[in-house]
């Protein structure tokens, strides 16, 4: 498993970018819970974690792509890839996702 914050750094409806190791990433803070994708857009250059989060989709800020930041599905275009998600574990203080397999 892999902490990426506290919980704390990440105020509720915003987003932090976290990089650990191989792994670029951005943590979402939405109504109480927590949730992980890559932070690169699967589109092209935008990083997610600068984008518009609205609920539980975030909006990249290049092409105004959008994806639902609990099963990484496009919902609107240009993007066509979806984005890798992070299952998020239980944890009282800190963000922790699962060691990804490669
Ligand atoms: S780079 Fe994200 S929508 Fe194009």
């Amino acid at each position: 498993m892999i902490e990426l914050c506290a919980k704390s750094d990440v105020a509720e409806g915003d987003i932090l970018k976290v990089e650990t190791g191989d792994l670029e990433v951005a943590v979402y803070h939405v109504e109480g819970a927590f949730y992980v994708t890559d932070n690169a857009c699967t589109h092209g250059p935008g990083e997610l974690s600068e984008g518009y989060l609205d609920g539980h989709i975030i909006e990249c800020d290049f092409h105004q792509g959008c994806f639902d930041i609990r099963d990484g599905q496009v919902v609107a275009p240009p993007c066509i890839v979806a984005l890798r998600t992070y299952k998020v574990l239980d944890h009282e203080t800190h963000v922790v996702i699962e060691t990804p397999a490669e």
